[in-house]
This record gives structure tokens, C-alpha cells and sequence, in this order.
């Protein structure tokens, strides 16, 4: 039986939300985890679908992960073996790729399906992989895996075509034991990648420069396990944001680092929204008269996030005129344009812009979660339109907004799931 999220629009919302820990960067800070010698104690872990897939990598590989309360696991690598990766769950995200370099770091050695994760058109993994053939590692892809070898990894000057997040962490991973050191160029600056560095730079690593778009690895021999807490997830503060500015009275949205959210706060400004931005909190007066559309550019960090491209697109359907959104990340990245119209909204598409017409009243329909921030952007229109929305294909939402219900209801959303 199929569970759906079900929302009653119109009912307005006040008081705090409190933003768990970054998904982008668990789900790489998990996998990185395995490359120390001793237990590596993660806080803020965020209650996610995501995290138990990833548990579940882990406990195949023998390593022992022990949730210590709600937000805390501690990961313990000491007796893992490096077996193929084959479990279903490689296929649940698509950060299961993170174990390509972890494990080549470690074993130089590695076995792993095809990562999933959510449907954003396609997501090649080609300078992850010339990354790692750079290091030394000889890459051949058989029978729906990818099998990775080095007999030793050699620092080298890798310059990536593209800025990706993905590839730079992955690359660091794999870099952190290799001989010599390695220059990562026109590296990823986004926030979730110096929490990487972070963490493997307390495990002893050697890396400096994250955040800019030149790092260097200086190989070292060997690892140990340390203490984490994982930075605010700046995805779901600007999902919480933009949902306040659609629906609530006065909402609080706090534990945020509004330095990672400025390309949005910015434009939230741009367009009307009453704001009042703290050291660690932003205070939102929600309306949506008088909000003026905009056009939205997609780009690498610090430019504004594709993930909130989404959710945002719920709150220009509410913008008089015509809001302009291109998509420069992930061209086809509009899925969530196509349930929003089953709701009322003036979208047309044309890759690689949306152009959203302002304001149309929404009403309540029966719509699909085509991915995670759709989901998301779903939610926000659900939370406004008149009458009741079904979400179907949840399981997008669950993977990365922890608690999505129990936050909403807390401060006045009628929301719930459901069987169909
Ligand atoms: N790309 C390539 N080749 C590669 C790698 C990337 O062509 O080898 C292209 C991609 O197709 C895309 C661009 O480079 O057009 C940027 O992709 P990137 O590698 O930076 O993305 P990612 O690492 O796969 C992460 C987040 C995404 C987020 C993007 C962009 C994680 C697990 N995922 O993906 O998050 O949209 O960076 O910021 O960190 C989400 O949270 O909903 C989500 C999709």
C-alpha cells in the first residue's frame, strides 16, 4: 500500500523551526568516515532515509555503526572488509559514489554498483573517474559495476571541467594517503566540501584550501577517529524560508549559517519578502501581497543553489508578472514545474528556463514527488493552495527532510500521511 502526504492549504504558520545537519554533507562525511583507523563520532546527523542506506553500506562492509541517540552515530571501521558493493541500497542515492573514493583511498580496491539517486536528467560521473585514473587508479566498468584498481596512488594536478561537488570530494577521499601531493583546480567551493575537509583534516589529513577553488592534499600515512558535528543543512533552511514567506504568519527558522544562504536571502529581499536575518536565525514574515517576480540563474556556490530553484518556483507562482528561472546545473531540472500546473500554476517550460506567470490562485490536486526538492516545492504549494493536496512518491521527501510532518504540524500545518 502506498503511503502519500496529504496537506490542507490555507491554515497559517507560526513559530520555530530548527534546521538539522547538512544531508549533502553526511552523505559524504559517512562514507569518508571509513577511512579512519579508530571510531569517528558524527553529531547532528539528520533523521533521513539517505543515512540508513548508507548505514546499511556500512554494516555490509563490516563496519560497526552505533546510533548513540537521536543525532549521533559513531563509526567504527576498525574490523571492515572491502567486499564488492552490490546491496540494493548502493541504487537508494546517488552519494553511494562517495565509497568509490573512500575505499580506493584506503584499500586501493574498489567494487561498487552504479550509484542511484534522484532523476535531475543526466549525471555523468566522468571526472570522478579521470580524477581517480589521474591518482594512478586504472577504472573498468563490467556487468553494471565499476571496478577500481591501484597498486599505489601517486598525487597529481587534476584541473575539473566542471566545478563539481561530487567529483571534489571524492577526488580528496582518494587523495588522502596517496604518495606526494594533489592539486585539485577549479575545485567546488561549496560549503559541504570544507565540512568534508573538516572532518578528514581532524582524522589527520592534510588539506587545505577547501572553499576555494584551488585544494591540496599532502598524502599521509595513516588516519584516525575523531569528533564531527556536521554544519546546518542550508537546503532545507531555504526550503523552510521560502515555505514561511509563503504560508506563515511569523516563523522562526533556526540553527542556519545565513553566510550560506545569502545568494536566496538576497533575492527574497529582491522580491518583497520581510525578513530579519541573525547570527544564527532568520525571522520571516510571511505575505503574499505585493510580491514582485524575478528571474533566477542557477550556478556553482556561492551563485544561487539549483536545489532551491524548486521550492522557490512554489512562491513566484505567487509573484506578480513573470519570473524567469534557468536551470544552468541540471538543464532538465523540471519536473516539479509539470505538478505544479496540475495545481493551477502558469508555467511553461523551455529548457533551460522556466517561465512562471504571476499570481494564480492554487487549489488542492493529487500531485507527484518526481524527485526530492519537487517534493519539497510540492509542500510549499500544497501549504497555500485552496483545499487538500496528495503527494504521492514520498520516499523523494523522506530521503532528505527529516521529521517534514512533525516540524509542519508544530507550528500550525495541517498535514499528515496517509494509505491509499
Ligand atoms: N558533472 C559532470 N561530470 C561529473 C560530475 C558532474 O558532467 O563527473 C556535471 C553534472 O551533470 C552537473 C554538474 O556537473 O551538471 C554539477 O554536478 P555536481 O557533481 O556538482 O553534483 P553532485 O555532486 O552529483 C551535488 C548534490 C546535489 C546538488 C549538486 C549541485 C549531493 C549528494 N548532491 O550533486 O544535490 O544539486 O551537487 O550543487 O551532494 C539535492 O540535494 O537535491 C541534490 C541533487
Amino acid at each position: 500500500m502506498e503511503e502519500v502526504i496529504k496537506i490542507e492549504g490555507g491554515h497559517k504558520l507560526n513559530g520555530t523551526v530548527r534546521i538539522g545537519g547538512s544531508k549533502n554533507a553526511t552523505v559524504a562525511l559517512i562514507p569518508a568516515s571509513i577511512l579512519a583507523n579508530g571510531p569517528v563520532t558524527i553529531c547532528g546527523v539528520p533523521s533521513i532515509s539517505d543515512v540508513d542506506s548508507l548505514s546499511v553500506l556500512l554494516r555490509d562492509l563490516g563496519v560497526l555503526v552505533d546510533v548513540r541517540s537521536s543525532d549521533t552515530i559513531v563509526i567504527d571501521p576498525t574490523k571492515m572488509e572491502n567486499k564488492p558493493l552490490v546491496h540494493d541500497a548502493v541504487n537508494k542515492l546517488r552519494a553511494s559514489y562517495y565509497f568509490m573514493g573512500a575505499l580506493l583511498g584506503k584499500y586501493g580496491y574498489v567494487e561498487i554498483r552504479m550509484p542511484g539517486g534522484c532523476y535531475l536528467g543526466p549525471r555523468p560521473i566522468d571526472l570522478h573517474l579521470k580524477g581517480f585514473e589521474a591518482l594512478g587508479a586504472t577504472v573498468k566498468y563490467d556487468h553494471g559495476s565499476y571496478i577500481l584498481e591501484a597498486k599505489e596512488l601517486i598525487g597529481n594536478k587534476i584541473f575539473l571541467d566542471i566545478a563539481s561537488v561530487g567529483a571534489t570530494i571524492n577526488i580528496m577521499m582518494a587523495a588522502v594517503h596517496a604518495k606526494g601531493r594533489t592539486t585539485i583546480e577549479n575545485a567546488a567551493k561549496e560549503p559541504e566540501i570544507i565540512d568534508v575537509a573538516t572532518l578528514l583534516n581532524k582524522m589527520g589529513a592534510q588539506i587545505r584550501g577547501a572553499g576555494t577553488n584551488v585544494i591540496t592534499i599532502d598524502g599521509v600515512e595513516e588516519l584516525s577517529g575523531c569528533f564531527h558535528e556536521i554544519i546546518p543543512d542550508r537546503i532545507e533552511a531555504a526550503t523552510y524560508i521560502v515555505l514561511a514567506a509563503a504560508a506563515a504568519q511569523k516563523l522562526v527558522v533556526e540553527n542556519i549559517i545565513p553566510h550560506h544562504l545569502e545568494s536566496l536571502l538576497s533575492k527574497l529581499t529582491e522580491i518583497g519578502v520581510d525578513m530579519e536575518v541573525d547570527v544564527d536565525r532568520v525571522t520571516i514574515k510571511g505575505s503574499l501581497e505585493n510580491l514582485r517576480s524575478t528571474d533566477i540563474k542557477t550556478l556553482p556556490y556561492p551563485g544561487f543553489a539549483t536545489d532551491i530553484q524548486q521550492p522557490l518556483t512554489a512562491l513566484l507562482t505567487q509573484a506578480n508578472g513573470q519570473s524567469i528561472v534557468t536551470e544552468t546545473i541540471y538543464t532538465e531540472r523540471f519536473k516539479h514545474c509539470y505538478e505544479l500546473s496540475k495545481m493551477g500554476a502558469n508555467i511553461h517550460v523551455m529548457t533551460p528556463s522556466s517561465f512562471v506567470n504571476g499570481p494564480t490562485p492554487l487549489s488542492g490536486a493529487e500531485v507527484e514527488a518526481t524527485d526530492l526538492r519537487c517534493g519539497a516545492c510540492l509542500v510549499i504549494a500544497g501549504l497555500i493552495a485552496d483545499g487538500v493536496t496528495t503527494i504521492r512518491n514520498i520516499y523523494h521527501i523522506e530521503r532528505g527532510y527529516e521529521h517534514i510532518i512533525e516540524k509542519l504540524t508544530a507550528i500550525g500545518a495541517k498535514i499528515w500521511r496517509e494509505k491509499l
